[in-house]
């Protein structure tokens, strides 16, 4: 306590885990700039990923897959100087770490080494990705897992569907995540698949998982932060909002521009 406030010390790894084994949900959002990364900070949000969505959310692509590494890093660094408690994840983007583990660890060193993050995250579990997990975590970084629905993988899902509804597709889910685990990651996203897949692989694993669209029984919750508080055109099934920020907004910004007009302002 400084002067009758708590003080507020930063998330660190060894704390998420902690919040697993105690059962204390884990809170995480995603950020693209050093507005959103300062509110999410203030907000006491554990965890602040640099999610690839920005390419949808601030860059109005139509998926994540033109995302470059370069564009990563412009907007983790900006992320960087407004985040001084939560723990910084950042997404490694399309084909920035499937080429091989070296190309993960260069892709990986750079987030590191240039914007400062704490952490990355890949989506999906194929060979060289598992291989890419031990040399990040061997390297001394620390990997985030990502399995369900891959958004990295949509035109080969045929869109952003609930992934692991067949006994098959369950079973190859479990496994991706028990072997992202085996290869060293610190956590797993699980995204969009069925809240009992979810929970089962949550009773499995040793180390935290953090749902998007899976259901209550994950160790946290992550959405997208245009998503939560009414900033997005179009909001996923699973979504909750919190605030309609985009409809306040434009009211704000239609009674600026009418006064001024009407040279009420300044
Ligand atoms: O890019 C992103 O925002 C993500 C979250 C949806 C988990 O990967």
């Amino acid at each position: 306590m400084v002067h009758g406030t708590m003080v507020r010390r930063p998330v660190t790894l060894p704390q998420l885990q902690q919040k697993k084994q105690q059962g204390e949900p884990i809170t995480m959002l995603t950020a693209w700039d050093y507005l959103w990364a300062r509110l999410l900070d203030a907000a006491g949000v554990d965890v602040i990923l640099v999610g690839d969505s920005l390419g949808m959310v601030a860059l109005g692509y139509q998926t994540t897959l033109p995302v470059t590494l370069d564009q990563m890093i412009h907007h983790a660094q900006a992320v960087r100087r407004g985040v001084s408690h939560s723990f910084l994840v950042c997404d490694l983007p399309f084909l920035s770490y499937h080429e091989s583990p070296e190309q993960a660890l260069r892709s990986a060193g750079r987030l590191v080494k240039e914007a400062d993050v704490q952490a990355v995250k890949m989506e999906g579990a194929s060979p060289v990705v598992q291989a890419a997990t031990r040399r990040l975590v061997e390297a001394g970084i620390p990997v985030l897992g990502h399995v369900g629905l891959l958004p990295q993988r949509v035109h080969q899902l045929g869109g952003w569907r609930q992934q692991g509804k067949t006994p098959q597709g369950a079973e190859a889910i479990l496994a991706d995540a028990l072997a992202l685990a085996e290869a060293g990651a610190f956590g797993i996203i699980l995204e969009h698949i069925p809240a009992d897949l979810a929970q089962q692989i949550t009773a499995k694993l040793k180390i935290p998982t953090i749902g998007i669209g899976a259901g209550p029984h994950c160790d946290g919750q992550v959405l997208v932060t245009a998503d939560v508080l009414g900033l997005s055109p179009q909001v996923p099934p699973f979504a909750k909002v919190y605030a309609d920020l985009g409809t306040q907004a434009i009211a704000a910004l239609k009674s600026y521009c009418q006064a001024v007009k009407s040279r009420q302002f300044p």
